[in-house]
């Protein structure tokens, strides 16, 4: 779980269905940027995961893994103290997956609440591939063939990352003669290969869309396929326009003119990015009261979205006339991440009694 540095390893990864929002910022992306000081971090572009939704459309795919990388560089990760690289040319990980997906009972992948979320919101019905159930048992793969201590994502993957958790804890008790009583902590120590890992939240797990509510008066939250998102690389007349367009409260538009805060994107958006925190208390106290305008705090939540988006869009620009160096990131990137993978799958296929010669 260590490097030569004595740094610890953590893990995550991006599916690639197009350019990163603000919902990837918060939940994840910001959070990578701090730690890939102190960790040894490796960023996984799940392009073969792509396929799962989108196997016609292997140019959108190509696209969005470009998107994705730049994405990466504009909002500050450092291909210096970070390896980037390509889900598709780690072949260690399609070979995990194989044997992970014989420690993983069938009905188990069918409670696991992202799957059931992402049947209903893409609208899938029954009508998915066999590829799509199969892919947290890939994602399972992505993350134990580098065996790191944590795993940062937003909280729609923590459904992934328990699973992971079992697959680690079963392949340590049945191939590597773990006691199944055994502390999550100490499965390493006691001989075990896969450590068990640990799930690293963002400041929001959660950042909801800019659309209304659903039937269930529930805010969406924020995705690509809802169509709700503000993009880190969204120019600031886009941002604009979808921030003035952005729902609030409807029924400040009637006689009281008092508004609620609660379940309102308008001021979820203000207490999470607006650094002005003096503003943003007084603000809700007016607005719960009827003395300030919606336009108001939106033209600010405006101003304060594109002092953050700007300057990635402004890096964004500059990565996109290089795509050689674009190119010699993801390669470099994914030659180191094979050799760590490619040593797990020996030592995994030592421990199922695989090697022969
Ligand atoms: N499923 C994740 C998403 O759509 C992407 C992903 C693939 C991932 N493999 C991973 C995240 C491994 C963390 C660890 O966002």
């Amino acid at each position: 779980m260590k490097n030569q540095q004595n740094k610890l390893r953590i893990l995550t990864g991006d599916t690639p269905t197009g350019r990163l929002h603000l919902g990837h910022l918060v939940g994840s992306l910001e959070n990578r940027v701090l730690m890939q000081n102190d960790y040894d971090c490796y960023f996984l572009i799940a392009n073969v995961h792509a396929f799962t939704t989108r196997m016609d459309k292997p140019d959108d795919i190509h696209q969005s893994v470009i998107d994705i990388a730049i994405d990466y560089l504009a909002a500050g990760i450092d291909p210096q103290k970070s390896t980037i690289f390509l889900q598709s040319e780690i072949p260690a990980i399609a070979e995990l997956t194989f044997f992970f997906s014989m420690l993983i009972p069938y009905p188990r992948l069918m409670r696991n609440p992202t799957i059931k979320d992402e049947i209903r919101d893409k609208g899938l019905g029954d009508n998915y591939p066999f590829g799509f159930l199969l892919y947290p048992v890939g994602q399972v793969a992505d993350i134990l063939a580098f065996r790191p201590a944590f795993v940062p994502v937003g909280e729609d993957q923590v459904p992934h990352l328990e699973m992971a958790r079992e697959v680690a804890r079963r392949f340590n008790q049945l191939y590597c003669h773990v006691d199944p009583h055994t502390e999550d902590a100490d499965y390493l120590k006691k001989g075990g290969l896969f450590p068990i890992i640990e799930v690293k939240l963002g400041r929001s797990h959660r950042l909801v869309g800019i659309g209304a509510p659903g039937p269930d008066g529930n805010l969406y939250k924020m995705s690509k396929s809802l169509n709700n998102y503000i993009l880190l690389s969204d120019d600031s007349d886009t941002v604009q326009q979808k921030v003035m367009s952005m729902y609030t409260d409807p029924k400040r538009l009637k006689s009281t003119y008092k508004g609620s805060i609660e379940n309102n994107p308008l001021w979820i958006f203000h207490e999470t990015f607006n650094p002005d925190k003096i503003w943003v208390e007084e603000a809700k106290e007016r607005y719960r009261n009827g003395m300030i305008g919606d336009v108001e705090c939106k033209k600010r939540l405006i101003e304060v979205l594109v002092a953050l988006i700007q300057p990635m869009r402004q890096r964004r620009l500059q990565y996109e006339k290089d795509m050689n160096y674009i190119q010699s990131v993801l390669k470099e990137g994914t030659a180191k991440a094979n050799v760590l993978a490619a040593h797990t799958l020996i030592l995994a296929k030592e421990a199922m009694k695989q090697r022969y010669y």
